[in-house]
């Protein structure tokens, strides 16, 4: 069978060159004689593949080094908690600005560390939108705010990056390398590898210094970044961070982030375009906070929705169901999702559109 366009919203698709890559290599790993998968992750070859994705990430990003950069396992999820253990003091407060349902679990995980306040929640509109930073109640004693800068179930996405006085602790995992970051905002920023990155079973986490020296004694050993950063402490997601490396190469073969989110934006816009064009189809989120990675969509009923899903994955067009908390139409159209995926699939809109309006 051959491969299809593939509108996942995670595990999302990867460069073809990329997987290529790894196909090639898959049986032998250049002078290792074994696989990637099958050394040490104390070997020379995966110590080079883990060093040249860190170089990658920070000239990316522009990191200095106050910024360290671990690949940790146990997805984004873990780290809704682990932020929180090792930041939330018990005489601090926890603030989260609530755009969604990963922001909620975030949230969730802060109240079971400490003391919360909710500074900003699109949940009065079902969180079609990201209330913008001039709304944002940040309390006393803030420790940090916890952002999400994407949400990928309701197709909603910050626009840059807020200037606020407290520094903020980022969910980066649905649109992390889309765009550039302006780092010096944030003091932890995470991201899940399996959307924009890589496979699952790596979160990349960005700790700044002057966070780490934050951190208090007693916060158990494995969830303690500092045990990270010093040393391998144990045996890192060693096939996610070679892929991550292929595909933070592949981003520099286009270019910088700016590239990136030039490349990302127009996509977005040919499909939004597209939504806006005719009242068949409704774009979910509000126009100023539509995200440029997951687009969100209704149709005029359920079931034209469910027989547009459907028809459209036999036309080679995968994955276009919403989170099934939210039901639509969503099309993940993260870095590795070529324009001729987002130019297929506006085509089948109009087709589908002109035989069923
Ligand atoms: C924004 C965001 N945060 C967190 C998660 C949870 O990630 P994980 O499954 O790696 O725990 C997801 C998963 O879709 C997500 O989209």
């Amino acid at each position: 069978m051959e491969r299809k366009f593939n509108f996942s919203a995670g595990p999302g698709a990867l460069p073809e060159q990329v997987l290529e890559e790894a196909r090639n290599e898959m049986m032998v790993y250049k002078d290792a004689g074994a696989s990637i998968m099958e050394i040490s992750h104390r070997s020379p070859q995966y110590t080079a593949v883990a060093e040249s994705a860190r170089s990658s990430l920070r000239s990316l990003l522009g990191l200095d080094d106050e910024w360290s950069i671990l690949f940790l396992q146990s997805g984004a999820s873990l780290q809704f908690y682990q932020s929180a253990i090792n930041f939330l003091k018990p005489d601090t407060v926890g603030n989260y600005v609530v755009t969604g349902s990963w922001a909620k679990n975030a949230l969730a995980q802060g109240v079971a560390v400490g003391a919360t306040h909710v500074a900003a929640s699109s949940a009065d509109q079902n969180f079609n939108y990201v209330p913008g930073v001039e709304t944002w109640d940040i309390s006393d004693r803030a420790a940090y705010v916890h952002v999400t800068s994407n949400n990928t179930i309701y197709g909603t996405q910050m626009k840059g990056d807020p200037s606020i006085d407290v520094p903020m602790i980022c969910d980066a995992s649905s649109d992390f390398l889309s765009r550039p970051i302006d780092t010096s905002k944030y003091g932890l920023i995470y991201a899940g590898a399996q959307k924009n990155i890589g496979p699952a079973g790596a979160t990349v986490v960005l700790i700044k210094q002057d966070f780490l020296d934050r951190i208090p004694d007693g916060v158990p050993t494995l969830l303690d970044y500092r045990t990270h950063v010093s040393k391998l402490f144990h045996t890192p997601p060693v096939f996610a961070v070679y892929m991550i490396e292929k595909v933070l190469r592949w981003i520099e073969s286009i270019g910088d982030l700016e590239a990136m989110k030039i490349r990302n934006d127009d996509k977005a816009a040919l499909l939004y375009n597209r939504i806006d064009a005719s009242e068949y189809f409704t774009g979910v989120a509000m126009k100023d906070s539509r995200s440029n990675m997951n687009v969100t969509f209704r149709l005029p009923s359920e079931e034209l929705e469910g027989r547009f899903i459907a028809e459209a994955r036999t036309a080679g067009l995968l994955a276009l169901k919403g989170h099934r908390s939210a039901g639509g139409v969503r099309a993940s159209i993260y870095n590795a999702c070529p324009v001729e995926a987002v130019e297929a699939l506006i085509e089948f809109m109009d087709a589908f559109e002109s035989e069923n309006g």
